[in-house]
């Protein structure tokens, strides 16, 4: 069972539960690299979302950038306001996925006089990243279109890492706030129905939305009054481990005194990070003279945050669990010849043997949808445990995947 508002670690525990019950039995049947996503932890976040943000009168969307897999889109549209996606392919997908009646919300600073034609077709609702684009529009489009929302960059941070955090001064991501408040003063037609910010990544404090919220509504208080909505943005995680939600909640109810009628929020990590893990086999154990290494049929271009952000993420290993003290110690590398392909050190109670099964955890988000075939080693096949903790293969690897990156149409010259 996954139980919600759990901690990380008894939800870790209850995901190792369910794969000691329904994939480990079956490892002999399973190909590995793979991903595994489990349809009862997305459910579990899910329920958590919804029943901290229903009564408040938030609408949910899922940001589909995480992953953007079919069966979890459609899993999160079953339940949710809508999708938010963030480029023209990634909204043809997510329309071929779902049909014509979920709503889309576009929100990508890679929207374009030469795109807007294709977006404008499936999405429902556009926030627009910059007001050179909004003038654009204001000069062009005159037919139906999506209602409209300006993205604003409100200077409230919560990333530490700068690489991360879409609110730092110089960010591409949205109308800074000093132009904001310069635009919002003058302007008589603002030609939009709503505002757009997204200030997190992995965020587990509301302090910077309530900050955001309370200077909004400062410098734009007449604006917002004719507003139809307000996206406060995802990145941030389960509602559980929230800090400052009794201030969040307040600031809710105050915007809403504003006159805004609809109140959306977009996470994509916080509800599929956790139901998505990276299975490998330890495929070669080598002494390397100064430690032990453990190499893996995976590398780290399958989970690119690893590497990238020199993070060692969790790892589950059945019959010989990580210790945090004593045992054996063992880098454990990616099957290429990058000698970076490191996923991290990790300690086990017994030396680990070829064919040992690794579940790295937390890779739900952002793995898969970065994952490279990086030396012809293919993309990872995925699986998915089902509510009644079925275990269904849903892809398998194929070389036409990697063929069909490299083969093209050139013809050599003499
Ligand atoms: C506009 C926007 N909304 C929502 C998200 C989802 O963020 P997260 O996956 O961190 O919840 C992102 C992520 O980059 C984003 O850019």
């Amino acid at each position: 069972m996954i139980r919600t508002e759990a901690s990380d670690e008894e939800r870790q525990d209850d995901i190792n539960q369910c794969l000691e019950r329904s994939f480990v039995s079956e490892l002999t049947r399973v190909d590995t690299p793979a991903f595994v996503y489990l349809d009862a932890v997305l459910e579990a976040n899910l329920d958590e979302y919804l029943s901290f943000l229903t009564p408040l009168g938030v609408d949910l969307l899922y940001s589909a950038k995480p992953c953007t897999l079919d069966f979890v889109v459609r899993a999160c549209a079953r339940r949710t306001a809508g999708i938010d996606v963030s480029s023209p392919g990634e909204a043809q997908l997510v329309r071929e996925i779902l049909g014509g009646t979920v709503p889309l919300h576009f929100t990508s600073p890679g929207l374009s006089a030469r795109n807007w034609d294709v977006v404008a077709d499936v999405a429902d609702y556009v926030n627009v990243n910059s007001l050179s684009m909004l003038e654009w529009l204001h000069a062009n489009e005159s037919g139906p279109r999506p209602r409209l929302g300006l993205r604003v960059n409100t200077g409230h941070s919560v990333a530490a890492d700068t690489r991360y955090d879409p609110a730092r001064p110089g960010s591409k991501l949205g109308v800074p706030p000093v132009l904001f408040e310069e635009w919002v003063s003058e302007v008589s037609d603002s030609f939009i129905s709503g505002l757009h910010f997204h200030i997190g990544c992995e965020s587990s404090t509301y302090g910077a939305t309530v900050a955001s919220l309370t200077w909004l509504m400062q410098v734009a208080a007449p604006l917002l009054a004719g507003l139809e909505y307000v996206n406060i943005g995802g990145g941030w995680l389960r509602p559980s481990g929230m800090d400052d939600l009794d201030d969040f909640c307040a600031t809710i109810g105050k915007l809403r005194a504003c006159g805004v009628q609809s109140i959306f929020t977009e996470p994509g990590t916080g509800l599929i990070r956790d139901a998505g893990l990276l299975v490998t086999r330890v495929t070669d154990v080598i002494d390397s003279g100064v430690g032990m290494v453990a190499v893996v049929d995976s590398h780290v271009g399958h989970a690119p945050e690893t590497f990238e952000y020199d993070w060692a993420p969790d790892l589950y290993a059945p019959g010989n669990e990580v210790i945090a003290e004593g045992g054996y110690e063992y880098e454990v590398v990616g099957c290429t010849p990058l000698a970076g392909d490191i996923f991290g050190r990790y300690r086990f109670p017994r030396p680990l043997e070829i064919g040992q099964p690794f579940f790295f955890h937390l890779l739900g988000a952002y793995a898969f949808a970065r994952a490279a075939p990086f030396t012809g080693v293919l993309l990872p096949s995925l699986y998915r445990i089902t509510q009644a903790g079925e275990l269904v293969a849903v892809k398998d690897p194929e070389f036409s995947w990697y063929r069909d990156l490299w083969r093209t149409n050139a013809i050599d010259q003499a």
